[in-house]
């Protein structure tokens, strides 16, 4: 048994989830629950892993091109998804973001169309703007017990010569939304009829707890001009430790990737601390994520029933399949997201995902990173509790005048 209550203290640690509370929300005193990563302990296997490379004091110039990279990966997605990765398909990289704007650069013009699911996850969002690309949006639509995909629209989209590229996120941030192995097939069958490029961000491949995760790399022979990124940022709490990787079979896509990483960008050197990891992580601490799995499970069970004993009024919030990120809906509220966004921010003290930051227009939801001790948690739905009751208190108030 893992201990996944243990409320962590992560002042003084340079953590983004405060240092940056000023910058995003004009103040410092908030409780964070804003930013994707865990209040959660990475695996001590781990930890130990890092320290016994650590006591070798040379950190020089390292190496991915070898067993030490390609077996645990290769090991994980055989044992998680079923899937066999060739070691030729596989390649580092720096980061999931840097792969897939560098993907979309090689892909793309600048005015191209990148199609994307919204909501979206917002570095989404600002990477493809921040690169002179449109987005395309296919909105995802809640039908009362999940979210789907509009293929008629996604079909139209496609078949338009200036969009070139879908970027999918498989589980989608931050809905939870699991693409079924149907769907998959079914985005392959669409891309490939109108040559679509398809980027396949799968960070949060290892929080599906309903159904099972189906990743693209299982589909390679299918469709060439694919590509899957990933790594352990997510799954094992590594977020500050920066590595990716990617899974393709076009030849040009990761020769041209991996030659530009040195030869554009000068990022030659490679993180020593995030191969181990991987090694360690990959091999030998499956049933840690399976019980962290079930620790958020429970997290997310725990929000669900509190919104419905305390807060059925005013939101609505049903357990994602995938993740831990919590997409609460306020819309039966009434209240408007500025409104929202002010009481959580400035009644309850509390920093959550913004919506609009995540859609193209105005949103009706936050998001609510469950990842932290259940102590964490109930502080942070009390919070929640407080901020509606001001609202309501207040629109009372007004009511009577
Ligand atoms: C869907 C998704 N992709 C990518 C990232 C960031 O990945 P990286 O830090 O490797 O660029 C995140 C982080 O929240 C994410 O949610």
């Amino acid at each position: 048994m893992y201990q996944f209550n243990e409320t962590i203290n992560r002042l003084n640690t340079n953590a983004v989830q405060t240092e940056m509370l000023p910058l995003i929300y004009g103040r410092r005193d908030l409780m964070p629950f804003w930013i994707a990563d865990m209040d959660i302990k990475t695996p001590e296997k781990v930890t130990q892993a890092i320290a016994d490379r650590l006591t070798h004091g040379v950190f020089g110039y390292t190496n991915w091109k070898n067993d030490n990279f390609y077996t645990p990966i290769r090991h994980w997605f055989k044992t998680r998804f079923n899937t066999n990765v060739l070691k030729q398909d596989l390649s580092y990289a720096p980061s999931v973001l840097f792969t897939i704007t560098e993907a979309i650069r090689l892909l793309t013009n600048e005015g191209d169309g990148v199609i994307l699911n919204t909501p979206a996850y917002h570095n989404f969002i600002q990477l493809i703007q921040g690169n002179h690309r449109m987005i395309v949006e296919n909105e995802l639509f809640y039908d009362g017990y999940e979210y789907t995909m509009d293929f008629v629209q996604f079909e139209y989209l496609c078949q338009m010569p200036q969009n070139k590229v879908f970027l999918l996120c498989n589980p989608h941030n931050p809905t939870g939304k699991v693409f079924s192995e149907q769907e998959i097939l079914k985005i392959i069958e669409i891309c490939k009829k109108y040559d679509v490029y398809i980027i396949s961000d799968e960070i949060h491949m290892d929080f599906v707890r309903r159904g099972q995760h189906v990743t693209l790399a299982q589909f390679m022979h299918e469709y060439d001009h694919m590509l899957v990124t990933t790594c352990l940022g997510k799954s094992f709490n590594i977020s500050g430790i920066p590595h990716a990787y990617f899974i393709t079979k076009d030849k040009f896509m990761s020769e041209t990737i991996n030659t530009k990483v040195m030869s554009v960008y000068g990022l030659a050197a490679v993180n020593l601390v995030a191969l181990t990891v991987i090694k360690t992580a990959y091999l030998e601490c499956a049933d840690w994520l399976d019980e962290l799995n079930a620790h958020i499970d429970n997290n997310m069970t725990i929000v669900e029933d509190y919104i419905a004993d305390h807060l059925s009024d005013c939101l609505f919030f049903q357990k994602p399949d995938a993740t831990f990120l919590a997409w609460i809906d306020f819309a039966k509220s009434g209240f408007n997201e500025i409104e929202v966004q002010d009481a959580l921010q400035n009644v309850g003290k509390i920093a959550t995902g913004i919506g609009n930051t995540f859609e193209l227009s105005a949103s009706t939801h936050f998001r609510f990173n469950v990842a932290c001790s259940e102590e964490k948690l109930l502080e942070g739905l009390e919070r929640i509790q407080r901020s509606f009751d001001y609202l309501k208190a207040q629109q009372e108030e007004r009511a009577e005048i």
